[in-house]
């Protein structure tokens, strides 16, 4: 392929003079990562190393260790069903609070690609499936995050929307689409954001893998401006040929196709030495900006107030809840409460986070259970697991474990060689355990060996094991319980890598007898460029249960309590990176115990603990239904904060919620036989898609309760200087307490001479108001609302139909223009 020529243009040329002093192996070293997360210094010029790390959702840090935990933000749906700009600021200063303290440079978000199809595996970790909803939402995050001094990483660029065979799958889609819908997020990060860096994707685009893709230089450095770094996902860079793209960085290092190979490629004219000045230039201009180039190198150079993260946490948690249903139960009236039965496995074991390479580990999690306990001090809150949904192990609750040397709490890792000798060993707290870069010798080491004393808290019949990806031993008080491999499906290394496999046998554990356990993994293979990574959680999975029994026990909890809340959700092996979903289905036998619970006392409230939407079946049988998302390290305490009505639902659907699997109109996510995946859906992905088809879904776009009511009043238009217009919006709290209404613009063109999508979201704002209180809300809506893509940005004469209203189908107001 030609590689389009970066243009210099946008690069920051007064660091010319430093390239200049480089020589060419000196340059070409800065251009592949040093190591896993960390750049190439050179001290020569007085540049220092600059960290990078994964976000988005908290800032996970250069190790992977419970030693050195994370905030745990919400999710990026919770944070996109808050619709709301100014959250999404302060979340990014959240992240880039957390990135100073840690020492990194460069946060590894915002991921701004779509939910094109629900069944997107990483759906959890993307806004929404609006474009306009999520490039508002990425401009605002990416201004937080470097309003701290650090830099954003704007992810995945670009059409990387869903994970089947993510590095090879071709996407095809017309240019009017890419320009409308898969784009504009990207546009705003750079042109509203002034995005510092941008990540490209792993996926090819019209048959060109992105790092080497034109779409690198036009539009965004042409046309945008973006004059940052474009850092590859991490071994996106495949070849010389991207060196000649504006691929600026490669991710991670050391080796990569950049090595020497590119030194040479240079001297014998293959690549032009001006498109490595160009990435120098700008990977200098990035280290200038986070405080990593010259002699004054501070890290962030940030001067706001301390953060206080779990007050953040929970306040962003409860903004972005979504209230589906309500038929008053709630908000629940503490002092009224007795008996509250608590129920699910989520609810005791929620998940606050996607998994992947998503995950932070962060100090404590508040689960529904302790939320809603430590809410209701004087009322009976008992607790049913009621339907197992955790697959695989789960680590070992970190009070139990002893280790063998020291007596002090957790375990101790060895890292042998070949011959035996002990070439390292950590310390640990926690038996799920990540190495993706750091101290640990694994390229080196043979095998990885766990020692640890188990003093069980409860007598119980568990399944003990271990879920990795190579072969493993179990030896408990010196007996071999466990000595297999498990089987790794598929062939993405980092669904392996990150979602392994489990293998358990089961064992009867007694309250207070201690157990001695090793472990002892053979890492010994060649696992190509992850070998100086390891994954493996040690711990149990639950017993098999009699899932009827279960069900009956939760439903006879329901029934002698005043009020069920019962918490369903996903899994890590549903929702997480590295594979997609094939399902919308509750995992497990949930679907039933809601509907028996439902049954046994008319206050059931459920809560709905995922990052992607799941089908509802029972949706009108239940008194209440609350989206809570993964609500992030303080969710059960945000949750109950709304359940009891001390803080409003703030959230709106960010994305439809189909009824069945089977509605979805967008569903495919698997490349044909040529490996192309085409868009054939064109602009109509989302509620587009399902005002096409004229279906309805269990919950539209937009959709959400609060614990208040409104009317919408009244809308004026007046036109903008830029061809755009402004609003003048009257809405009235009709009901008995103050709250939050999310007033939502859509764009309409019944007569249009072009395809277009029924309506499209044009601009949304938030009013607040108090009880029986008028508010008016001033709302924007650009010129680009009303254009669409030709050749250019193109506006049809005529008039266009402005709606306003709480949601894609809700629409009292109505206004031309
Ligand atoms: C993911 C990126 C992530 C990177 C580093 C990749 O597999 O796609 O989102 O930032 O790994 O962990």
């Amino acid at each position: 392929m030609t590689a389009e020529q970066p243009s210099a243009a946008s690069a920051p040329t007064d660091l010319a003079p430093l390239v200049d002093a480089l020589t060419l192996e000196q340059k070409v070293a800065l251009l592949t990562g040093a190591d896993f997360w960390t750049t190439t210094p050179i001290p020569a010029i007085d540049l220092r190393a600059m960290v990078l790390s994964d976000g988005p959702s908290g800032v996970r840090g250069p190790t992977w260790d419970e030693r050195a935990p994370s905030l745990n933000l919400p999710n990026a749906t919770s944070l996109g069903s808050a619709w709301d700009r100014d959250l999404a600021r302060r979340y990014g200063a959240a992240a880039a609070s957390e990135a100073r303290r840690k020492n990194v440079d460069v946060v590894l978000g915002p991921t701004i690609n779509l939910h094109r199809t629900p069944f997107g595996g990483r759906t959890f970790e993307a806004f929404s499936e609006d474009p306009i909803l999520t490039a508002e939402l990425a401009a605002s995050y990416v201004e937080g995050v470097q309003s701290g001094g650090v830099a954003a990483c704007s992810k995945h660029y670009v059409l990387n929307d869903s994970e089947t065979d993510r590095f090879t799958v071709d996407v095809r889609t017309d240019e009017r689409t890419l320009r409308e819908v898969y784009l504009p997020p990207f546009e705003h990060a750079v042109t509203r954001g002034a995005a510092w860096s941008v990540m490209s994707s792993y996926n090819s685009v019209d048959g060109v893998t992105m790092s080497e893709n034109d779409l690198l230089e036009t539009p965004l450095s042409s046309e945008w401006g973006f004059d940052g770094v474009v850092i590859s996902d991490w071994t996106a860079v495949r070849s010389l040929a991207a060196a000649s793209a504006a691929q600026d960085l490669a991710m991670p290092g050391p080796g990569g196709p950049w090595g020497p190979a590119l030194v040479d490629a240079v001297r014998s004219g293959e690549v032009d030495e001006s498109a490595i000045d160009r990435k120098v230039l700008r990977i200098l201009g990035l280290a200038r900006r986070v405080g990593a180039l010259g002699e004054s190198q501070v890290r962030g150079g940030d001067d706001s107030p301390a953060l206080d993260g779990p007050a953040f946490v929970r306040e962003a948690a409860a903004a972005g809840t979504v209230l589906l249903r309500n038929t008053g139960v709630l908000p629940l009236v503490a002092p009224e409460l007795t008996t509250v039965a608590v129920i699910g496995h989520n609810a005791r074991t929620a998940r606050t986070q996607g998994g992947g390479s998503a995950t932070v580990v962060p100090e404590h999690v508040v689960s529904p259970l302790d939320g809603i306990r430590a809410a209701l001090p004087k009322a009976a809150v008992t607790y049913a697991v009621g339907a197992v949904v955790q697959e695989g192990v789960a680590e070992l609750a970190p009070t139990t474990l002893t280790h063998p040397r020291t007596g002090e709490p957790g375990l101790l890792v060895r890292f042998l060689a070949a011959d035996g000798t002990e070439l390292y060993s950590e310390d640990r707290r926690s038996t799920a355990l990540v190495w993706f870069g750091g101290d640990a010798p694994l390229a080196e080491t043979s095998q990885v060996v766990l020692q640890l004393t188990l003093t069980p808290a409860e007598t119980e019949d568990v399944e003990l094991g271990f879920a990795t990806g190579v072969h493993g031993t179990i030896a408990v008080d010196g007996e071999v319980l466990v000595d297999d491999t498990p089987v790794v499906e598929g062939t993405d290394l980092g669904a392996a890598f990150l979602s392994p496999p489990s293998l358990t046998a089961p064992v009867r554990l007694v309250a207070g007898e201690p157990r001695h356990i090793v472990a002892t993994f053979d890492v010994s293979a060649d696992r190509g460029q992850l070998s100086n990574a390891f994954s493996v959680t040690l711990g149990t999975a639950p017993a098999a249960a009699d899932a009827d029994a279960l069900i009956a026990e939760a439903a006879a909890a329901a029934a002698s309590a005043d009020v069920a809340i019962v918490v369903v959700g996903t899994n890590s092996a549903v929702e997480s990176e590295g594979f997609d979903r094939t399902t919308i289905d509750l995992p497990g036998r949930q679907d039933d115990l809601v509907r028996a619970v439902a049954a046994a006392n008319p206050h059931t409230v459920v809560v709905v603990n995922a990052g992607a939407p799941v089908a509802l079946p029972w949706r009108e049988d239940v008194a209440a239904i609350a989206l809570g998302h993964f609500g992030g390290q303080e969710f059960g305490a945000a949750l109950a904060d709304v359940l009891l009505g001390r803080a409003e639902p703030g959230g709106r659907l960010a994305t439809t919620w189909p009824a069945t699997s089977d509605d979805a109109p967008v569903t495919d996510v698997v490349p044909a036989t040529d490996g192309t995946l085409r868009y054939d859906e064109g602009l109509h992905i989302g509620y587009r898609a399902w005002l096409r088809t004229g279906r309805e879904p269990a919950y539209p776009f937009g959709f959400g309760l609060g614990y208040t009511t409104w009317s919408f009043d009244s809308v004026e238009s007046n036109e903008s200087a830029d061809g755009g217009a402004t609003l003048r919006v009257q809405v009235t709290n009709t009901g008995g307490r103050s709250g939050k209404q999310v007033v939502q613009v859509y764009a309409e063109r019944p007569d249009s001479a072009l395809e277009r999508p029924v309506r499209w979201l044009a601009a949304f704002a938030s009013a607040y108001a108090e009880a029986s209180e008028s508010a008016i809300v001033e709302i924007d809506v650009p010129a680009r609302a009303f254009e669409h893509w030709d050749g250019g940005w193109q506006r049809e004469p005529g008039l266009f139909t402005v709606r306003v209203g709480a949601s894609v189908t809700d629409l009292p107001l109505r206004i031309t223009r």
